[in-house]
Protein backbone atom coordinates (compact mmCIF):
# COMPACT_ATOMS: atom_id res chain seq x y z
CA UNK A 1 0.00 0.00 0.00
CA UNK A 2 1.36 3.74 -0.82
CA UNK A 3 1.65 6.15 1.61
CA UNK A 4 2.59 9.95 0.73
CA UNK A 5 5.20 11.63 2.99
CA UNK A 6 4.57 16.13 2.67
CA UNK A 7 6.63 18.50 3.79
CA UNK A 8 3.90 21.24 4.78
CA UNK A 9 4.18 24.73 4.42
CA UNK A 10 5.30 25.28 0.86
CA UNK A 11 3.24 27.85 -1.27
CA UNK A 12 1.56 26.63 -4.31
CA UNK A 13 2.05 28.71 -7.67
CA UNK A 14 1.96 28.26 -11.19
CA UNK A 15 -0.44 26.39 -13.87
CA UNK A 16 -2.07 23.12 -13.66
CA UNK A 17 -5.39 21.63 -15.94
CA UNK A 18 -8.73 19.74 -14.45
CA UNK A 19 -8.92 16.04 -15.68
CA UNK A 20 -12.05 14.83 -16.84
CA UNK A 21 -14.82 14.70 -14.33
CA UNK A 22 -14.86 10.78 -12.68
CA UNK A 23 -18.75 10.72 -11.79
CA UNK A 24 -19.78 11.75 -15.65
CA UNK A 25 -17.17 8.82 -16.90
CA UNK A 26 -18.50 6.22 -14.80
CA UNK A 27 -22.21 6.00 -15.78
CA UNK A 28 -21.17 7.01 -19.36
CA UNK A 29 -19.21 4.07 -19.66
CA UNK A 30 -21.81 1.92 -18.31
CA UNK A 31 -24.41 3.68 -20.54
CA UNK A 32 -22.12 2.35 -23.67
CA UNK A 33 -23.82 -1.08 -22.65
CA UNK A 34 -26.71 0.40 -24.47
CA UNK A 35 -25.20 1.00 -27.70
CA UNK A 36 -24.97 -0.78 -30.95
CA UNK A 37 -21.46 -0.07 -32.51
CA UNK A 38 -18.42 1.77 -31.19
CA UNK A 39 -18.38 4.76 -28.26
CA UNK A 40 -15.43 6.94 -28.14
CA UNK A 41 -15.03 9.01 -24.72
CA UNK A 42 -12.26 12.02 -24.91
CA UNK A 43 -10.96 13.07 -21.31
CA UNK A 44 -11.44 10.09 -19.45
CA UNK A 45 -9.13 10.39 -16.48
CA UNK A 46 -6.92 7.53 -15.63
CA UNK A 47 -8.66 6.32 -12.42
CA UNK A 48 -8.19 3.38 -10.75
CA UNK A 49 -12.65 3.71 -10.22
CA UNK A 50 -12.20 3.85 -14.69
CA UNK A 51 -10.13 0.37 -14.35
CA UNK A 52 -12.16 -1.02 -12.32
CA UNK A 53 -15.40 -0.80 -14.53
CA UNK A 54 -13.19 -1.33 -17.88
CA UNK A 55 -12.83 -4.93 -16.01
CA UNK A 56 -16.81 -5.20 -15.36
CA UNK A 57 -18.03 -4.20 -18.83
CA UNK A 58 -15.32 -6.32 -19.93
CA UNK A 59 -16.81 -9.43 -18.19
CA UNK A 60 -20.34 -8.27 -19.32
CA UNK A 61 -19.02 -8.52 -22.78
CA UNK A 62 -17.61 -5.53 -23.97
CA UNK A 63 -14.23 -4.35 -25.54
CA UNK A 64 -13.19 -1.13 -24.05
CA UNK A 65 -9.23 -0.09 -25.04
CA UNK A 66 -7.40 3.40 -23.93
CA UNK A 67 -5.78 3.89 -27.61
CA UNK A 68 -2.76 6.08 -27.50
CA UNK A 69 -4.14 9.62 -27.78
CA UNK A 70 -5.88 8.72 -24.39
CA UNK A 71 -9.67 8.05 -25.45
CA UNK A 72 -11.48 5.31 -24.29
CA UNK A 73 -13.40 3.23 -26.80
CA UNK A 74 -16.26 0.84 -25.97
CA UNK A 75 -18.17 -1.34 -28.02
CA UNK A 76 -20.10 -4.62 -27.23
CA UNK A 77 -19.52 -7.53 -28.43
CA UNK A 78 -21.26 -10.39 -26.84
CA UNK A 79 -25.05 -9.39 -25.50
CA UNK A 80 -25.47 -12.54 -23.19
CA UNK A 81 -23.35 -11.70 -20.14
CA UNK A 82 -25.64 -10.28 -17.29
CA UNK A 83 -24.42 -11.19 -14.14
CA UNK A 84 -21.82 -8.30 -12.21
CA UNK A 85 -20.23 -10.08 -9.62
CA UNK A 86 -19.62 -9.05 -6.15
CA UNK A 87 -16.21 -8.92 -6.39
CA UNK A 88 -15.64 -6.43 -8.65
CA UNK A 89 -19.01 -3.97 -7.09
CA UNK A 90 -17.64 -4.02 -4.14
CA UNK A 91 -14.56 -2.56 -5.11
CA UNK A 92 -16.67 0.30 -6.47
CA UNK A 93 -19.89 1.33 -6.11
CA UNK A 94 -20.69 2.97 -8.96
CA UNK A 95 -20.31 -0.59 -10.81
CA UNK A 96 -24.31 -0.24 -10.00
CA UNK A 97 -24.76 1.99 -13.05
CA UNK A 98 -24.55 -1.14 -14.85
CA UNK A 99 -28.00 -2.43 -13.44
CA UNK A 100 -30.48 -0.03 -15.67
CA UNK A 101 -28.44 -0.51 -19.10
CA UNK A 102 -28.12 -4.26 -18.42
CA UNK A 103 -32.10 -4.87 -17.80
CA UNK A 104 -32.88 -2.31 -20.87
CA UNK A 105 -30.90 -3.41 -23.55
CA UNK A 106 -30.88 -7.69 -22.04
CA UNK A 107 -33.92 -8.01 -20.53
CA UNK A 108 -32.32 -9.59 -17.48
CA UNK A 109 -29.37 -8.37 -14.99
CA UNK A 110 -27.91 -9.66 -11.95
CA UNK A 111 -25.98 -7.23 -10.33
CA UNK A 112 -24.14 -7.63 -6.89
CA UNK A 113 -25.30 -5.18 -4.02
CA UNK A 114 -22.65 -2.71 -3.56
CA UNK A 115 -22.80 -3.47 0.26
CA UNK A 116 -21.55 -0.71 3.05
CA UNK A 117 -19.54 2.63 2.83
CA UNK A 118 -17.05 4.94 4.54
CA UNK A 119 -19.59 7.89 3.99
CA UNK A 120 -22.42 6.33 5.03
CA UNK A 121 -25.71 4.04 4.50
CA UNK A 122 -26.04 4.18 0.91
CA UNK A 123 -28.43 2.23 0.01
CA UNK A 124 -30.03 1.73 -3.56
CA UNK A 125 -33.68 1.50 -3.22
CA UNK A 126 -34.16 4.06 -5.05
CA UNK A 127 -32.87 2.84 -8.69
CA UNK A 128 -35.55 -0.13 -7.66
CA UNK A 129 -38.53 1.59 -6.93
CA UNK A 130 -37.47 3.14 -10.23
CA UNK A 131 -37.40 0.23 -12.71
CA UNK A 132 -39.94 -1.56 -11.03
CA UNK A 133 -42.22 1.23 -11.73
CA UNK A 134 -40.47 0.81 -15.64
CA UNK A 135 -41.88 -2.56 -15.35
CA UNK A 136 -38.76 -4.85 -14.47
CA UNK A 137 -39.47 -7.77 -11.94
CA UNK A 138 -37.21 -7.18 -9.35
CA UNK A 139 -35.98 -9.49 -6.01
CA UNK A 140 -32.77 -9.38 -4.32
CA UNK A 141 -30.94 -12.98 -3.43
CA UNK A 142 -28.07 -13.88 -2.10
CA UNK A 143 -26.63 -10.45 -2.11
CA UNK A 144 -27.37 -10.39 -5.91
CA UNK A 145 -30.58 -7.85 -7.32
CA UNK A 146 -32.01 -10.34 -10.25
CA UNK A 147 -33.88 -8.21 -12.42
CA UNK A 148 -35.95 -8.88 -15.35
CA UNK A 149 -37.99 -7.63 -18.13
CA UNK A 150 -39.09 -8.54 -21.66
CA UNK A 151 -39.44 -4.62 -22.95
CA UNK A 152 -39.67 -2.00 -20.08
CA UNK A 153 -42.63 0.34 -20.30
CA UNK A 154 -42.45 3.81 -20.27
CA UNK A 155 -44.54 5.16 -16.33
CA UNK A 156 -44.09 8.25 -14.07
CA UNK A 157 -41.77 8.25 -11.57
CA UNK A 158 -41.05 9.97 -8.61
CA UNK A 159 -37.31 9.97 -7.18
CA UNK A 160 -36.73 12.14 -4.32
CA UNK A 161 -35.79 10.35 -1.21
CA UNK A 162 -34.81 11.22 2.52
CA UNK A 163 -31.75 13.29 1.29
CA UNK A 164 -33.12 14.72 -1.69
CA UNK A 165 -32.27 13.24 -5.36
CA UNK A 166 -30.08 9.94 -6.30
CA UNK A 167 -27.63 10.96 -8.60
CA UNK A 168 -26.78 7.45 -9.99
CA UNK A 169 -30.47 6.02 -9.35
CA UNK A 170 -31.43 8.96 -11.81
CA UNK A 171 -28.65 7.73 -14.45
CA UNK A 172 -29.50 3.66 -14.13
CA UNK A 173 -33.32 4.78 -14.27
CA UNK A 174 -33.01 7.26 -16.98
CA UNK A 175 -30.68 5.15 -19.01
CA UNK A 176 -33.01 2.32 -18.66
CA UNK A 177 -36.40 4.68 -19.44
CA UNK A 178 -34.58 5.35 -22.85
CA UNK A 179 -35.19 2.14 -24.55
CA UNK A 180 -38.60 1.66 -23.00
CA UNK A 181 -41.78 1.43 -24.56
CA UNK A 182 -43.74 4.92 -24.73
CA UNK A 183 -42.86 7.67 -22.45
CA UNK A 184 -41.32 8.13 -18.68
CA UNK A 185 -41.31 11.08 -16.53
CA UNK A 186 -38.73 11.43 -13.60
CA UNK A 187 -39.76 13.78 -11.03
CA UNK A 188 -37.09 14.88 -8.38
CA UNK A 189 -34.15 14.07 -11.08
CA UNK A 190 -31.06 14.42 -9.90
CA UNK A 191 -29.67 18.10 -11.36
CA UNK A 192 -25.81 17.61 -10.81
CA UNK A 193 -23.91 18.18 -14.25
CA UNK A 194 -22.40 14.86 -14.66
CA UNK A 195 -26.08 13.30 -14.76
CA UNK A 196 -26.78 16.01 -17.50
CA UNK A 197 -23.29 15.06 -19.34
CA UNK A 198 -25.11 10.90 -19.64
CA UNK A 199 -27.87 12.45 -20.71
CA UNK A 200 -26.20 14.33 -23.60
CA UNK A 201 -24.44 11.26 -24.35
CA UNK A 202 -27.58 8.87 -24.55
CA UNK A 203 -28.73 11.88 -26.64
CA UNK A 204 -26.14 11.90 -28.97
CA UNK A 205 -26.67 8.35 -29.46
CA UNK A 206 -30.41 8.78 -30.45
CA UNK A 207 -32.36 8.70 -27.15
CA UNK A 208 -35.12 11.43 -26.72
CA UNK A 209 -34.67 13.15 -23.12
CA UNK A 210 -35.56 16.76 -22.59
CA UNK A 211 -35.84 18.86 -19.34
CA UNK A 212 -31.81 17.54 -18.47
CA UNK A 213 -30.56 20.05 -15.55
CA UNK A 214 -33.85 19.98 -14.01
CA UNK A 215 -35.58 18.21 -11.39
CA UNK A 216 -38.24 16.97 -13.99
CA UNK A 217 -37.10 14.23 -16.90
CA UNK A 218 -39.01 13.28 -19.78
CA UNK A 219 -37.89 10.18 -22.14
CA UNK A 220 -39.62 8.77 -24.74
CA UNK A 221 -38.15 5.81 -25.61
CA UNK A 222 -36.70 4.70 -28.95
CA UNK A 223 -35.79 0.87 -30.50
CA UNK A 224 -32.00 1.16 -30.48
CA UNK A 225 -28.97 3.28 -29.51
CA UNK A 226 -25.90 3.48 -31.95
CA UNK A 227 -22.46 4.28 -30.12
CA UNK A 228 -20.82 8.16 -30.57
CA UNK A 229 -17.80 9.79 -29.48
CA UNK A 230 -18.09 12.16 -26.43
CA UNK A 231 -16.05 14.06 -24.35
CA UNK A 232 -16.53 14.02 -20.77
CA UNK A 233 -17.08 17.32 -18.81
CA UNK A 234 -14.20 18.65 -16.45
CA UNK A 235 -14.37 17.50 -12.93
CA UNK A 236 -16.00 20.22 -10.60
CA UNK A 237 -14.71 17.96 -7.44
CA UNK A 238 -10.66 18.36 -8.70
CA UNK A 239 -10.93 21.87 -9.97
CA UNK A 240 -12.49 22.67 -6.20
CA UNK A 241 -9.98 20.71 -4.57
CA UNK A 242 -7.17 22.49 -6.73
CA UNK A 243 -8.47 26.04 -5.92
CA UNK A 244 -8.25 24.92 -2.41
CA UNK A 245 -4.76 23.72 -2.54
CA UNK A 246 -3.80 27.15 -3.77
CA UNK A 247 -5.63 28.72 -1.13
CA UNK A 248 -4.45 27.31 1.98
CA UNK A 249 -0.97 27.45 0.96
CA UNK A 250 -1.49 31.12 0.18
CA UNK A 251 -0.03 30.69 -3.13
CA UNK A 252 -1.07 31.83 -6.43
CA UNK A 253 -2.30 28.86 -8.82
CA UNK A 254 -3.95 29.72 -12.59
CA UNK A 255 -6.38 26.62 -13.24
CA UNK A 256 -7.66 25.73 -16.58
CA UNK A 257 -10.23 23.29 -18.04
CA UNK A 258 -12.52 24.62 -15.28
CA UNK A 259 -16.64 24.73 -15.93
CA UNK A 260 -17.26 27.80 -13.47
CA UNK A 261 -20.97 26.85 -14.46
CA UNK A 262 -21.10 23.92 -12.60
CA UNK A 263 -19.16 25.72 -9.90
CA UNK A 264 -21.36 28.78 -8.60
CA UNK A 265 -22.07 27.31 -5.20
CA UNK A 266 -18.45 26.28 -4.48
CA UNK A 267 -17.02 29.67 -5.96
CA UNK A 268 -19.73 31.77 -3.84
CA UNK A 269 -18.59 29.64 -0.76
CA UNK A 270 -14.68 30.16 -1.53
CA UNK A 271 -14.97 33.85 -2.36
CA UNK A 272 -16.97 34.11 1.29
CA UNK A 273 -13.83 32.74 2.85
CA UNK A 274 -11.71 35.11 1.52
CA UNK A 275 -10.41 33.35 -1.42
CA UNK A 276 -9.92 35.48 -4.70
CA UNK A 277 -11.32 33.90 -8.00
CA UNK A 278 -10.95 35.46 -11.11
CA UNK A 279 -12.61 33.81 -13.94
CA UNK A 280 -11.52 34.02 -17.33
CA UNK A 281 -13.44 32.15 -19.36
CA UNK A 282 -12.79 28.10 -18.72
CA UNK A 283 -9.44 29.29 -16.60
CA UNK A 284 -9.70 30.73 -12.97
CA UNK A 285 -6.53 32.44 -10.86
CA UNK A 286 -7.03 31.84 -7.40
CA UNK A 287 -5.19 34.07 -4.82
CA UNK A 288 -5.54 34.64 -1.31
CA UNK A 289 -4.74 38.33 0.68
CA UNK A 290 -5.09 38.29 4.67
CA UNK A 291 -6.29 35.69 6.92
CA UNK A 292 -9.23 33.37 5.78
CA UNK A 293 -12.76 33.86 7.43
CA UNK A 294 -15.11 31.47 8.81
CA UNK A 295 -18.63 30.50 7.51
CA UNK A 296 -21.51 28.43 7.78
CA UNK A 297 -21.79 25.94 4.54
CA UNK A 298 -24.44 23.28 4.05
CA UNK A 299 -23.71 20.42 1.69
CA UNK A 300 -26.96 19.68 -0.69
CA UNK A 301 -27.54 18.48 -3.83
CA UNK A 302 -26.94 20.37 -6.95
CA UNK A 303 -27.01 23.59 -7.33
CA UNK A 304 -25.87 23.38 -3.45
CA UNK A 305 -22.37 22.84 -2.29
CA UNK A 306 -21.52 19.07 -3.36
CA UNK A 307 -21.46 16.73 -0.31
CA UNK A 308 -18.16 15.78 -2.38
CA UNK A 309 -16.10 18.99 -1.41
CA UNK A 310 -17.57 19.24 1.92
CA UNK A 311 -14.14 17.26 3.82
CA UNK A 312 -12.17 19.92 1.67
CA UNK A 313 -13.80 22.50 2.66
CA UNK A 314 -13.63 21.90 6.19
CA UNK A 315 -9.75 21.32 5.81
CA UNK A 316 -9.78 24.88 4.58
CA UNK A 317 -11.75 26.33 7.32
CA UNK A 318 -9.73 24.74 10.11
CA UNK A 319 -7.31 27.16 8.61
CA UNK A 320 -9.58 30.34 9.06
CA UNK A 321 -10.42 32.68 11.43
CA UNK A 322 -13.55 32.40 13.47
CA UNK A 323 -15.97 29.12 13.85
CA UNK A 324 -17.49 27.94 10.69
CA UNK A 325 -20.52 25.41 11.00
CA UNK A 326 -20.21 22.52 8.37
CA UNK A 327 -23.25 20.50 7.89
CA UNK A 328 -23.84 17.68 5.32
CA UNK A 329 -27.32 17.03 4.59
CA UNK A 330 -26.69 14.22 1.61
CA UNK A 331 -24.61 11.99 3.51
CA UNK A 332 -24.85 12.76 7.33
CA UNK A 333 -22.35 10.67 8.48
CA UNK A 334 -20.00 11.98 5.97
CA UNK A 335 -17.20 12.94 8.78
CA UNK A 336 -14.10 10.07 8.82
CA UNK A 337 -12.32 12.67 7.59
CA UNK A 338 -13.02 14.66 11.10
CA UNK A 339 -10.63 12.99 13.86
CA UNK A 340 -8.09 12.63 11.15
CA UNK A 341 -8.31 16.44 10.52
CA UNK A 342 -8.17 16.97 14.47
CA UNK A 343 -4.35 14.69 14.42
CA UNK A 344 -3.28 17.63 12.80
CA UNK A 345 -3.95 20.17 15.20
CA UNK A 346 -7.54 21.39 13.68
CA UNK A 347 -10.50 22.07 16.58
CA UNK A 348 -13.81 20.58 15.22
CA UNK A 349 -16.98 18.85 17.41
CA UNK A 350 -19.04 16.70 16.03
CA UNK A 351 -22.83 17.25 16.82
CA UNK A 352 -25.02 14.86 14.20
CA UNK A 353 -24.61 15.85 10.67
CA UNK A 354 -22.76 19.39 11.58
CA UNK A 355 -19.35 19.71 12.26
CA UNK A 356 -18.41 22.87 14.17
CA UNK A 357 -14.78 23.70 13.22
CA UNK A 358 -12.83 26.35 15.27
CA UNK A 359 -10.07 27.88 12.87
CA UNK A 360 -6.79 27.42 14.59
CA UNK A 361 -3.54 29.65 13.43
CA UNK A 362 -1.51 27.16 11.91
CA UNK A 363 -1.84 22.90 11.57
CA UNK A 364 0.95 20.98 12.48
CA UNK A 365 2.67 18.01 10.45
CA UNK A 366 1.10 14.55 11.74
CA UNK A 367 0.63 10.81 10.30
CA UNK A 368 -2.74 10.28 9.37
CA UNK A 369 -5.40 7.89 7.94
CA UNK A 370 -7.54 8.26 4.95
CA UNK A 371 -10.87 6.52 5.09
CA UNK A 372 -12.53 7.28 1.97
CA UNK A 373 -11.58 9.56 -1.31
CA UNK A 374 -12.80 12.82 -0.34
CA UNK A 375 -11.19 12.55 3.24
CA UNK A 376 -7.93 11.76 1.69
CA UNK A 377 -8.17 14.78 -0.84
CA UNK A 378 -8.90 17.00 2.48
CA UNK A 379 -5.79 15.35 4.13
CA UNK A 380 -3.55 16.04 1.38
CA UNK A 381 -4.53 19.73 1.58
CA UNK A 382 -4.14 19.68 5.42
CA UNK A 383 -0.94 18.22 4.69
CA UNK A 384 0.19 20.92 2.55
CA UNK A 385 -0.65 23.89 4.52
CA UNK A 386 0.85 22.31 8.07
CA UNK A 387 3.87 23.18 9.44
CA UNK A 388 6.54 20.27 9.13
CA UNK A 389 6.05 17.21 7.58
CA UNK A 390 2.68 14.63 7.25
CA UNK A 391 2.42 10.92 6.55
CA UNK A 392 -0.89 10.27 5.12
CA UNK A 393 -1.73 6.24 5.44
CA UNK A 394 -4.22 4.48 2.85
CA UNK A 395 -4.09 6.82 0.13
CA UNK A 396 -5.39 4.01 -2.58
CA UNK A 397 -9.11 5.71 -1.79
CA UNK A 398 -7.52 9.00 -3.32
CA UNK A 399 -5.83 7.00 -6.77
CA UNK A 400 -9.34 5.98 -6.67
CA UNK A 401 -10.50 9.26 -8.04
CA UNK A 402 -8.05 11.86 -8.77
CA UNK A 403 -6.16 11.84 -11.90
CA UNK A 404 -2.14 12.15 -10.79
CA UNK A 405 -3.28 14.52 -8.22
CA UNK A 406 0.02 14.44 -6.38
CA UNK A 407 2.10 14.66 -9.83
CA UNK A 408 -0.46 18.53 -10.42
CA UNK A 409 0.40 19.57 -6.75
CA UNK A 410 4.60 18.94 -7.10
CA UNK A 411 4.09 20.82 -10.37
CA UNK A 412 3.00 23.42 -8.42
CA UNK A 413 5.80 23.40 -5.82
CA UNK A 414 4.15 21.19 -3.27
CA UNK A 415 6.44 18.37 -1.71
CA UNK A 416 4.63 15.57 -2.02
CA UNK A 417 6.56 11.86 -2.00
CA UNK A 418 4.52 8.68 -2.32
CA UNK A 419 6.40 5.74 -0.46
CA UNK A 420 5.17 2.35 -0.05
CA UNK A 421 4.00 1.71 3.55
CA UNK A 422 6.48 -0.29 4.85
CA UNK A 423 8.37 0.01 8.54
CA UNK A 424 11.82 0.08 6.72
CA UNK A 425 10.17 3.45 4.65
CA UNK A 426 8.79 5.84 7.76
CA UNK A 427 10.43 8.97 6.74
CA UNK A 428 13.29 10.22 8.43
CA UNK A 429 11.75 12.91 10.50
CA UNK A 430 9.28 10.27 12.14
CA UNK A 431 12.54 7.78 13.57
CA UNK A 432 12.39 8.77 17.20
CA UNK A 433 14.95 9.91 19.81
CA UNK A 434 12.88 10.52 23.32
CA UNK A 435 14.96 13.06 25.94
CA UNK A 436 15.20 11.88 29.10
CA UNK A 437 12.27 14.72 29.90
CA UNK A 438 9.74 12.68 28.50
CA UNK A 439 6.36 12.06 30.70
CA UNK A 440 4.97 8.99 29.12
CA UNK A 441 7.41 7.18 26.90
CA UNK A 442 5.38 3.83 26.92
CA UNK A 443 2.75 4.86 24.68
CA UNK A 444 3.34 2.20 21.34
CA UNK A 445 1.86 4.58 19.33
CA UNK A 446 4.52 7.36 20.17
CA UNK A 447 5.84 7.17 16.37
CA UNK A 448 2.14 7.81 14.99
CA UNK A 449 1.92 10.90 16.68
CA UNK A 450 2.08 14.77 15.64
CA UNK A 451 5.26 17.41 16.23
CA UNK A 452 3.12 19.06 19.14
CA UNK A 453 2.56 15.91 20.76
CA UNK A 454 6.01 14.75 20.53
CA UNK A 455 7.42 18.25 21.83
CA UNK A 456 4.81 17.88 25.09
CA UNK A 457 6.37 14.53 25.78
CA UNK A 458 9.90 15.66 25.09
CA UNK A 459 10.59 13.72 21.93
CA UNK A 460 13.23 15.25 19.55
CA UNK A 461 11.98 14.14 16.08
CA UNK A 462 15.35 13.55 13.96
CA UNK A 463 15.42 15.36 10.63
CA UNK A 464 18.38 13.48 9.69
CA UNK A 465 18.08 10.43 7.18
N1 LIG B 1 -30.13 7.38 -1.30
C1 LIG B 1 -31.22 6.66 -0.87
N2 LIG B 1 -31.71 5.67 -1.69
C2 LIG B 1 -31.15 5.40 -2.89
C3 LIG B 1 -30.05 6.14 -3.33
C4 LIG B 1 -29.56 7.14 -2.51
O1 LIG B 1 -31.74 6.90 0.22
O2 LIG B 1 -31.64 4.50 -3.57
C5 LIG B 1 -29.59 8.44 -0.44
C6 LIG B 1 -28.13 8.19 -0.10
O3 LIG B 1 -27.99 7.35 1.03
C7 LIG B 1 -27.61 9.60 0.16
C8 LIG B 1 -28.41 10.43 -0.85
O4 LIG B 1 -29.56 9.64 -1.19
O5 LIG B 1 -27.93 10.01 1.46
C9 LIG B 1 -27.68 10.78 -2.12
O6 LIG B 1 -27.09 9.60 -2.69
P1 LIG B 1 -26.85 9.45 -4.24
O7 LIG B 1 -27.61 8.27 -4.72
O8 LIG B 1 -27.09 10.74 -4.93
O9 LIG B 1 -25.31 9.10 -4.29
P2 LIG B 1 -24.63 8.16 -5.34
O10 LIG B 1 -25.34 8.28 -6.62
O11 LIG B 1 -24.43 6.81 -4.75
C10 LIG B 1 -23.00 9.94 -6.33
C11 LIG B 1 -21.52 10.10 -6.46
C12 LIG B 1 -20.93 10.37 -5.09
C13 LIG B 1 -21.57 11.64 -4.53
C14 LIG B 1 -23.09 11.48 -4.48
C15 LIG B 1 -23.81 12.73 -4.05
C16 LIG B 1 -21.00 8.77 -8.37
C17 LIG B 1 -20.33 7.57 -8.93
N3 LIG B 1 -20.96 8.92 -7.05
O12 LIG B 1 -23.18 8.82 -5.47
O13 LIG B 1 -19.54 10.60 -5.30
O14 LIG B 1 -21.09 11.88 -3.24
O15 LIG B 1 -23.58 11.12 -5.79
O16 LIG B 1 -23.52 13.79 -4.88
O17 LIG B 1 -21.53 9.57 -9.11
C18 LIG B 1 -17.29 10.69 -4.67
O18 LIG B 1 -17.02 10.97 -5.85
O19 LIG B 1 -16.45 10.76 -3.75
C19 LIG B 1 -18.62 10.24 -4.34
C20 LIG B 1 -18.90 9.57 -3.23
Amino acid sequence: MDMFVIQGGYPLSGRTTVSGAKNAALPIMAASLLADGMTTLHGVPDLVDVDTLAHLLRALGSQVERTESGDLTLEVLNTRPNLADYELVRRMRASVCVLGPLLARRGAACVSLPGGCNIGDRPIDLHLKGLKALGASIRVERGYVIAEAQRLRGANIYLGGPFGSTVTGTANVMAAATLAEGRTTIEAAACEPEVVDLGHYLNAMGARITGLGTPFLQIDGVERLHGVPHTIIPDRIEAATLMIAAAMTHGEVRIDNVRVDHMTAIIEKLREIGVTIDVNGTSVRVTTSGRLRSIDCIALPYPGVPTDVQAQLMALLTCASGISIVTDKVFPDRFMHLPELVRLGARIRREGNCAIVSGVGELSGASVMASDLRASAALVLAGLAATGESVIRRIYHLDRGYDQLEIKLNQLGAQIHRMVDEPQNMPASLTLSVSDKAEDTSDPTHELRGPTWLKRMGITPRTEA
